[in-house]
């Protein structure tokens, strides 16, 4: 078995294949994700909120982004895991970026993913300069939620979808193999669709995009806390949990569990 590559992650755009990607952050639901068939893994700075119960990603730092990446890494047999890189972990200079996206691939990850359009094209080039892989991420940053005053649609007025389009360009020419439309309308995700050649990959951003993305645990219903009108759950394993660990507490509790089939003689 081997893993899917760049250009075969690229190949499934000119063939008209849609991508599948979904994030992992330990090895049990990467083996799962590989079990069902799927081809790319982002290990998340969505950890931050749904593994460690932040309001936001901001405070996620590159150790932990690591810890989990090499977590999904030593499992994966053929899926293109993709690092996803913190905040302030590019943000302060092209030689941090190098640095720590570096650090990604030596963690077993085989690219990158950054936020942001024209503050981070230098930091584009210089990666894919040094063969490192970078997927952009464009639309709703969660990294700028502070800025943006909230996780919003962006690119409903005409100048900021003018604004997104020419950054996706801009990316494009920088170097990134793909990239990531968080929240944006499905016309503009279509535009900007339409005229890269690189993969768009949608998270809100409708049908027309060459590939979508979920977060592991809003497809398997187990995290509730916030479900964005983009999720579907597939599955709802927290009600299945739930129920599972009553069961067990009441077995317990009445003396069922453990019975002789459980106990040694
Ligand atoms: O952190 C993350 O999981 C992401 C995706 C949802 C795109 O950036």
């Amino acid at each position: 078995m081997s893993y899917l590559t760049i250009p075969e992650f690229q190949q499934h755009k000119k063939e008209g294949k849609k991508i599948t990607v979904v994030t992992a952050y330990d090895a049990l639901f990467t083996k799962i994700v590989e079990q069902a068939g799927l081809e790319v893994i982002l290990v998340g700075d969505s950890l931050g909120m749904v593994v460690q119960g932040k309001p936001n990603t901001l405070s996620v730092t590159m150790d932990e982004m690591l810890y989990h990446t090499r977590m999904v890494a030593q499992v994966s047999q053929r899926a293109l895991v993709i690092g996803d890189m913190p905040f302030l972990s590019y943000q302060v200079s092209v030689e941090e970026a190098v640095k720590n996206a570096g650090r990604f691939l030596q963690a077993g990850a085989t690219a990158v993913k950054i936020e942001g359009g024209l503050s981070v094209v230098d930091r584009v080039e210089a990666l894919t300069g040094f063969g490192i892989p970078v997927m952009g991420h464009l639309g709703m940053t969660p990294q700028s939620v502070n800025q943006s005053g909230g996780y919003k649609v962006r690119g409903k007025e005409q100048a900021e979808a003018d604004t997104i389009l020419q950054e996706a360009k801009t990316l494009e020419a920088a170097g990134v193999f793909g990239i990531v439309l968080e929240c944006v309308p499905s016309e503009l995700a279509n535009t900007i669709t339409q005229e890269l050649a690189i993969p768009t990959i949608g998270i809100g951003g409708g049908q027309g995009c060459d590939g979508q993305v979920l977060v592991l645990y809003d497809i398997l219903g187990l995290f509730d806390d916030f479900v964005p009108k983009f999720v579907k759950p597939y599955a709802h394993l927290k009600v299945d949990a739930v129920q599972a660990l009553k069961r067990y507490k009441e077995e317990v509790e009445c003396g069922k569990f453990p019975s002789d089939a459980e106990s040694y003689q």
